[in-house]
């Protein structure tokens, strides 16, 4: 069919059903892709948990032992040595183990009332020392007062994860925006997870100027034990004990990145009416 002028009066209308239909199927992509995501962060979260039990068992066996042994053996500076590279080492095995704990069922008390903005300032004190003064971390806060049910110790280290991790995206320095903001989740948000109920949810928005992640990066950083960093500096462990605290706040946690520009985290929460604060 064509128009008078010979100007076909169709292709625009077919171009525009294949653009919707290719973007209806990358949304249901990125949906599936985001609940497999979570089926997979569940069963490693149980694996972990049971792992990181008895190694914790064995760990403080093996510690325990090298205590004795430091008490027996004579005034040796090299055999003392030998003992303490030791004990040092299981030492780190066993923060390890700590954090996997933590990735297997975040040890949470939601009992607390939190005020975000103090939450967001405490997190923020315990970060400057390691961020500061290679890079600005600058707070935004957002508006009214906002209360979220939680545990103020998990989500500070939600938080200074986040800020560490931008720091190690800026190497010549740059700036961490944090921000606050509410939003009513609705199935049409382009970042909302399946697994959340709508409603509302504080957001907290950590930005950084930093390099930025690739595509095939940013689908992999909520894997457990995916890291970009050298040995020794990362563990792959932070982002996603991050998200699973999240989710046991009811929350989420998502990321969003433009190479060479830097990324933002946003840490989802649901709001607590004024009612249930009391
Ligand atoms: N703000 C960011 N900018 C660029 N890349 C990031 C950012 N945050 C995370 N990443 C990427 O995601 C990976 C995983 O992050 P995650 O916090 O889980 O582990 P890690 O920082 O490597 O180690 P850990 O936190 O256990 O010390 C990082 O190695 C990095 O490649
Ligand atoms: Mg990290």
């Amino acid at each position: 069919e064509r128009a008078p002028n010979g100007r076909p009066l169709r292709a625009v209308g077919s171009f525009l059903n294949i653009t919707r239909r290719k973007e209806a199927e990358l949304e249901r992509e990125r949906l599936e892709l985001l609940i497999r995501q979570a089926q997979k962060l569940e069963s490693l979260g149980v694996l972990a948990g049971g792992v990181a039990h008895d190694f914790n068992n064995l760990l403080t066996a093996v510690l325990g032992n090298l205590y004795l042994l430091r008490q027996a053996v004579p005034e040796d500076p090299a055999l003392r040595e030998l003992i303490d590279d030791a004990a040092h080492a299981a030492e780190r095995g066993a923060a390890l183990v700590r954090r996997l704990l933590t990735f297997g069922r975040p040890d949470i008390a939601q009992d607390e009332v939190l005020d975000l903005d103090t939450l967001v300032a405490e997190s923020a004190a315990l970060a400057r020392p390691m961020v500061e003064p290679q890079v600005k971390l600058v707070i935004q806060g957002g508006p009214g007062r906002a209360l979220v049910k939680g545990s103020s110790s998990a989500l500070e280290q939600v938080l200074v994860n986040l800020f560490v991790n931008a720091r190690d995206a800026m190497p010549d320095g740059g700036t961490i925006t944090v921000s606050r903001s509410t939003v009513m989740l609705t199935s049409k948000r382009r970042w909302a997870p399946p697994e959340l109920p709508r409603g509302r949810y504080h957001v907290i928005a950590v930005r950084d100027t930093g390099t930025g992640m690739p595509p095939d990066v940013l689908e992999k950083i909520f894997d457990p034990f995916f890291t970009t960093k050298p040995v020794g500096r990362g563990s792959g462990l932070g982002l996603p004990t991050a998200l699973a605290i999240a989710r046991a706040h009811g929350g989420w946690l998502s990321a969003e990145s433009t190479p060479g520009r830097g990324s933002i985290f946003r840490l989802l929460l649901p709001v607590l009416d004024d009612g249930e604060a009391r």
